[in-house]
């Protein structure tokens, strides 16, 4: 039997610093569980850019589509801030994302006991909080035509258009409610159904389908609402499903209350292969922080619970992504923090790569 194949693509900023802590990680897998993979490499965003002027050259995206999954860190930066708009750096990773399908992206914010004392919120609002995210990630104003920039008599025009089919709604609503029958049962619908046709269609065609799951509580709510309940009490949530831009704003905010972004993974899953597995990628919620970049100080435990949803999602490993978890709680839980983690009660400061080497040895300890 030949190895399940992962195509990893480090990126810009922090990427590939976080990703060689996700390489360490991958290795230790495939020594102490038995859990080999066939790793490659490639280039995306920006790095792609310098050197084949384009952010996701067709070789890359044609290895994307063949491997069982795909590993990202971050793309972007300031440099790259004045390219032309159809290749800047966001284009091979919106390409990845819409040449692969990847219509369900799931974003959990779970907030670590360790760090409960970190969020900009009150401990007992976010305490034990654990909620995801379902972010529809292929249509909407991300992709909808008309878009561009228009010449309207003596001024210009700016354009996007939000557009969704049924189809589109359907596929994400149920990946949602299929999450919800393995969680909580619960879940939250948000757009804005009162401005827009697309939310009224969105709200429709996600309660046709709630037809196929009865035991799954739905409820509805405007996206600005949902913002507002999200930092009041964002416990009274369970699965939260949303539109492409709601959910990238949404993701953020939900993000934050668990005390970093640096904390926060993301699966973006499409329709199976003829493997059985879905078409994935996997990414840290955070960018590319180029301020930081080189300097050691990133934390790479979003892109390893990453990857921890990988083992999980694409792999039916959840034993071991819950091997994982536990021992980033456990490195928590001692107290090492990166920069981003080091709030007023302090910590013992640990580099980029000193939080891989403790995640490492908690892994050793679990056998
Ligand atoms: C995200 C990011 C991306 C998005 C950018 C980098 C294109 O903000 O994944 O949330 O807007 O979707
Ligand atoms: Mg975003």
């Amino acid at each position: 039997m030949t190895n399940p194949s992962l195509l990893i693509l480090p990126g810009d900023g922090i990427g590939p610093e976080v990703m060689a802590e996700v390489r360490k990680i991958i290795d230790w897998f495939g020594a102490k569980r038995g859990l080999a993979f066939d790793v490659s490499e490639d280039l995306v965003g920006g790095c792609a850019y310098d050197k084949h002027g384009t952010p996701l050259h067709d070789d890359t995206m044609a290895k994307a589509q063949e491997v069982d999954a795909v590993l990202l860190g971050a793309v972007g930066g300031p440099q790259y801030d004045n390219l032309d708009f159809s290749v800047k750096p966001e284009r091979g990773l919106l390409r990845l994302r819409k040449e692969m399908d990847l219509f369900s992206n799931l974003r959990p914010a779970q907030c670590f006991d360790a760090l409960s004392d970190f969020s900009s919120l009150k401990k007992d609002v976010v305490a034990g909080l654990d909620i995801m995210i379902v972010r529809e990630l292929t249509s909407g104003v991300y992709f909808g035509e008309p878009r561009g920039i228009f010449k309207e008599g003596n001024e210009r025009v700016g354009i996007n258009t939000q557009r969704y089919t049924e189809s589109e709604i359907a596929r994400v609503a149920r990946s949602a409610f299929d999450l919800a029958m393995k969680r909580g049962k619960k879940l939250c619908s948000m757009e804005k159904a009162n401005v827009m046709e697309s939310g009224i269609l969105w709200r429709e065609v996600v309660t046709e389908v709630s037809k196929e799951y009865p035991e799954v509580e739905l409820s509805h709510m405007y996206a600005d609402a949902g913002a507002m309940q999200l930092t009041r009490w964002p416990k009274q949530f369970d699965v939260i499903v949303t539109d492409n831009l709601f959910g990238d704003l949404l993701s953020d905010l939900a993000a934050m209350l668990t005390g970093s972004l640096g904390m926060l993974p993301s699966a973006s899953l499409g329709a199976p292969m003829a493997n059985g597995r879905p078409k994935a990628l996997y990414e840290p919620v955070h960018g590319s922080a180029p301020d930081i970049a080189g300097q050691g100080k990133a934390n790479p435990i979003a892109c390893i619970l990453s990857f921890a949803m990988a083992l999980r999602y694409s792999f039916d490993q959840g034993e071991d992504a819950a091997r994982l978890e536990a021992a980033i709680e456990k490195v928590l839980a001692d107290g090492l923090r990166t920069a981003d983690l080091m709030g007023p009660e302090g910590g013992t400061p640990v580099s980029t790569s000193g939080m891989g080497d403790a995640i490492l040895a908690a892994l050793d300890a679990s056998l």
